[in-house]
């Protein structure tokens, strides 16, 4: 049974995924032990506690560097015996403590097709709103393995998604996440969980 850590920091759509495509059998032979949010009162937190899936708040302002915050992270997930990290709408850093302690062991879903709109800057609406300016025909979504280089780790799965006219960047980033995001990330995940990748 792969034992599963989260990493949120918003909404937590992506984590629900997760915690339906479980239920649903989608995933098989995987559990969530941990899920960290790196801020309290988000919404996410909820949808751990509405499933009984402990959690935890673990936010940078309470460390003096963001090495003491990603080892802190770390060890926790190490405490729960997190066998695979998932990074699941995360905005706070990945540091290299983290990253070698859980080396190829990190994934993280990103809304576009690396390489294009990824790395520092590109996260959440943002990564849209890149999209539809340069006026791409096609967008989606990818998972990764995080390695030191943002958003730079061997690619495991993308799907692709139509850009339609009259889009916005809130109604693009709604479509890519409910065609592309939570399909392929808990599909990677039953992958890892199954050592089908
Ligand atoms: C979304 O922009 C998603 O594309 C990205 O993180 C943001 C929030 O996701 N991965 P979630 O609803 O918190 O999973």
């Amino acid at each position: 049974m792969l034992k599963i850590g989260v990493l949120v920091s918003g909404g937590g759509t992506n984590l629900q995924a997760i915690i339906d495509a479980i239920d649903s059998g989608k995933i098989t032979n995987a559990e969530i032990v941990t899920v960290v949010g790196s801020r309290p009162g988000i919404y996410a937190l909820k949808r751990a506690e509405n499933h009984n899936i402990p959690s935890i708040v673990i936010s940078r302002k309470s460390y003096d560097s963001a090495e003491e915050h990603d080892m802190a992270v770390c060890r926790h997930m190490q405490s729960c015996g997190a066998e695979l990290i998932v990074m699941a709408g995360y905005l706070s850093i990945v540091g290299s403590g983290l990253i070698r302690a859980f080396e190829n062991r990190i994934i993280n879903i990103h809304p576009s097709l690396i390489p294009s709109f990824c790395g520092p800057g590109f996260y959440g609406i943002k990564v849209h709103e890149a999209a539809l300016e340069r006026g791409v025909k096609l967008t989606g979504a990818t998972v990764h393995i995080v390695n030191e280089v943002c958003d730079g780790g061997p690619i495991l799965l993308q799907k692709a998604v139509e850009v339609k006219s009259g889009d916005t960047p809130e109604i693009l980033q709604r479509r890519v996440m409910e065609e592309a995001e939570w399909e392929i990330l808990p599909r990677a995940i039953d992958m890892i969980a199954n050592n089908k990748l």
